[in-house]
């Protein structure tokens, strides 16, 4: 098939969490499995072209984008294809050439967000008119690449390659959806009923591209069968879409991550001072002791991990009131992460408060964030939502037992040690008595060696790789062809 995907991230280009990792590695998937994947998004100006050999598209001529009112100049550029999918960046300095994805250290949003996706979205399906190429699937991701799916429900498009092409929109996360005040609905270009009560995009008065990309889809999903039900099920989870999401009916479906299995192996790892496996664990010793050392804590407990955004959704707060009970158990803790200014100031504190037992990296580091999961003995994500979560499944492989809570993609990935074929520890409460409940579960199975081993062995065996979604995403695509 032909199958054109439109996303804000795509690792390692840009990445700002787990939506890089996902896209990269489905389409790298389906392009192994023998169909021809574009894949589409921005040219940011912090993205190394030399780094990533990037060059000017040979063929496809610089062209105008023309939307409300401006004439933006693009051109696209092209990565290195080695095999794999097409990735095409398009420029556009004046929308797209400032560093960041979503906004400056990707905190505050752009006040020109709008326009900048109505450029990406337009620009994307340009690629395929130019390219004279049909895609039989348009496959946008997220909130950020919606609005293609909308400008193919709303323009005219016989007698061009996109005529009979079909959308799938993926959630990666129903909390973040685009919200625009109604005055900026010019900058679009589309029809005015979409922005007014009832129109598709309308939201509180105000405009929304999440909801717009799920009415206006042939097909939604989302990255997990327990988010999925979560989302329709509890208002909350369901970020005011949960009826929205509900009325598409069997439409709207969840597919599993999967993980990049070569990107994100032990023993093959580069970014490791020592490589290891199941079979031969020496190598996690090495990074153990690396890791303490790079992070000037001290030995004498076992280390517990958090890589990831530090927002609301991450539960991190809820880590926060128990770190000096922790401590005076014997945990080290090692955060790797940035975000809220306030969680920010909090983890700085505690770092302060126990030297030796206690470090915080405040930066986004990929080549640190794999010497965390390898160099940790235990990895705490306690989300208080979570759509999938890939960095509990990079924990899982690199031998670190995940302590997560019950929620979307970490309860159909971690069964508990309590539980046959366990892999780590599951707690329900989004509490801090709760989370510490789990804790205290996992040092006194840390202090085990051999029960510890054979969990660590189990985690290392799951398989979390990319074949059984990259068929349900085939099966989805399929079951759009003639419709
Ligand atoms: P989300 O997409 O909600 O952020 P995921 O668990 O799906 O959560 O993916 C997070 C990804 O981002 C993982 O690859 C994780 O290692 C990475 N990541 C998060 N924060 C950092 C950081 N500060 N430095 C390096 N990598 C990070
Ligand atoms: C989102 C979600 C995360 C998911 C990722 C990739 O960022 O927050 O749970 O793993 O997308 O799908």
């Amino acid at each position: 098939m032909k199958i054109l995907m439109i996303c804000a991230e795509y690792a390692p280009l840009a990445k700002a969490g787990g939506l890089g990792d996902m896209v990269a590695a489905l389409a790298g998937v389906l392009a192994a499995r023998g169909h021809e994947v574009k894949v589409v998004l921005p040219l940011y100006g912090d993205i190394d072209r030399e780094r990533h050999a990037l060059a000017p598209c040979a063929g496809l001529p610089p062209f105008a984008v023309r939307r409300g009112g401006a004439v933006r100049r693009c051109r696209f550029w092209r990565a290195p294809a080695a095999g794999g999918p097409d990735v095409l960046l398009l420029e556009n300095d004046d929308q797209f050439g400032r560093p960041g994805i979503y906004g400056y250290a990707d905190v505050d949003e752009f006040a020109d967000t709008l326009p900048r996706l109505a450029l990406l979205a337009q620009g994307a399906l340009e690629a395929a008119v130019l390219l004279d190429w049909a895609p039989d699937v348009v496959h946008v991701h997220d909130a950020a690449a919606a609005l293609a799916t909308v400008d193919l429900a709303c323009w005219s498009r016989a007698g061009t390659p996109l005529a009979a092409t079909r959308t799938l929109l993926t959630i990666h996360n129903l909390a973040h959806q685009s919200l625009h005040p109604r005055w900026e609905f010019t900058a679009l270009d589309l029809p005015a009923r979409l922005a007014w009560h009832p129109g598709e995009m309308e939201f509180h008065g105000g405009l929304n591209l999440m909801k717009a990309g799920i009415l206006m889809s042939d097909l939604v999903n989302t990255v997990s069968p327990t988010y999925a039900r979560e989302v329709i099920a509890d208002e909350e989870t369901g970020c005011g879409l949960a009826g929205v999401l509900r009325d598409r009916g069997a439409d709207f479906s969840g597919i599993l991550n999967g993980m990049d299995r070569e990107a994100w192996d032990p023993a093959t790892d580069r970014c490791l001072p020592a490589t290891y496996s199941a079979g031969s664990p020496a190598g996690k010793t090495v990074c153990r002791t690396a890791l303490l050392r790079e992070l000037g804590l001290q030995d004498g407990g076992p280390v517990l991990a958090s890589v990831g955004r530090l927002a609301r959704q991450k539960g991190i707060d809820l880590l926060l009131p128990l770190v000096d009970g922790l401590v005076s158990e014997g945990w080290r803790l090692a955060v790797l992460g940035t975000g809220e200014p306030a969680l920010e100031q909090a983890l700085h504190a505690a770092a302060a408060a126990h030297p030796g037992r206690v470090a915080f990296a405040a930066r986004f580091d990929e080549a640190l964030s794999h010497r965390f999961y390898a160099g940790a003995d235990a990895f705490v994500m306690p989300s208080r939502f979570e759509p999938c979560g890939l960095a509990q499944l990079y924990a899982l492989r690199y031998g670190t037992p995940p302590v997560v809570r019950r929620t979307g993609g970490l309860a159909d990935t971690v069964t508990d040690a309590a539980g046959p074929g366990d892999v780590g520890f599951v707690f329900d409460e989004a509490t801090p008595a709760a989370l510490g409940a789990a804790l205290a579960r996992a040092i006194e199975a840390w202090r085990e060696p051999g029960r510890w081993s054979s969990l660590v062995r189990r985690g290392m065996a799951a398989d979390f790789g990319w074949d059984a979604p990259a068929a349900a995403y085939e099966d989805l695509y399929r079951s759009l062809e003639g419709t």
